[in-house]
């Protein structure tokens, strides 16, 4: 793993390795797969944050899992904006669905519950979130995650489809901003 990451004017030092993420990663496609084997469940990941869990994940998962990318936004530089779009590219109908959200992370969970109420509204069987991070100090989101990779503190972190300003996805690792 590398030491220290630069990125714009910030610094991060390893925080949760590639080898830590995988094994957690085996532990939530297993519990998935409990839960929604024979279920025909539709994972939806949220672009861009959590594409590289989501593709993780699913190497793992057996449950003959369906996938859709959907996007939405409401993060500028390391303060949450309280904004959020539409969720955008949706394409199957979700009524009596089983359904699982796929999310980076966690943090005020202003997103999840946006998100929530817009899927929510199609009906589905069931409704699930999957987040590898959580912080929960900041976590006042409606409902409480059933899946969860790390419970981590309230610190900015990057890597592993995780950005700042955009840039970090591609490390294989999570960092934390030092100062
Ligand atoms: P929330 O609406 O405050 O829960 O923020 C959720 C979104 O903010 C996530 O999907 C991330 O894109 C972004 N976010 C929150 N915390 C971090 C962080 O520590 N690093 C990078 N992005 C973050
Ligand atoms: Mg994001």
């Amino acid at each position: 793993m590398r030491t220290l990451v630069h990125i714009h004017d910030l610094s991060f030092a390893p925080f949760i390795s590639e080898t830590t993420i995988q094994t957690r990663v085996k532990e939530l496609a297993a519990q998935l797969d409990a839960e929604y084997a024979g279920k025909n469940p539709i994972f939806l990941a949220v672009l861009n944050g959590a594409f590289m869990f989501a593709a993780d994940l699913f190497k793992q998962l057996t449950c003959q899992p369906e996938l859709s990318f959907v996007k939405v936004s409401s993060y500028v530089g390391t303060q949450s904006s309280g904004r959020v779009d539409e969720l955008i590219g949706l394409q199957t109908a979700l009524k009596d669905r089983h359904v699982v959200i796929i999310e980076d992370i966690l943090d005020t969970g202003v997103t999840m519950d946006k998100i929530g109420t817009l899927l929510q509204s199609e009906q589905p069987a069931s409704l699930a979130v999957c987040a590898l991070l959580l912080k929960p100090a900041s976590y006042k989101g409606k409902h409480q995650p059933q899946y969860i990779g790390f419970e981590i503190e309230d610190r900015f972190v990057v890597g592993y489809g995780l950005d700042y300003k955009e840039l970090g996805r591609e490390l294989p690792a999570v960092y934390q901003l030092i100062n």
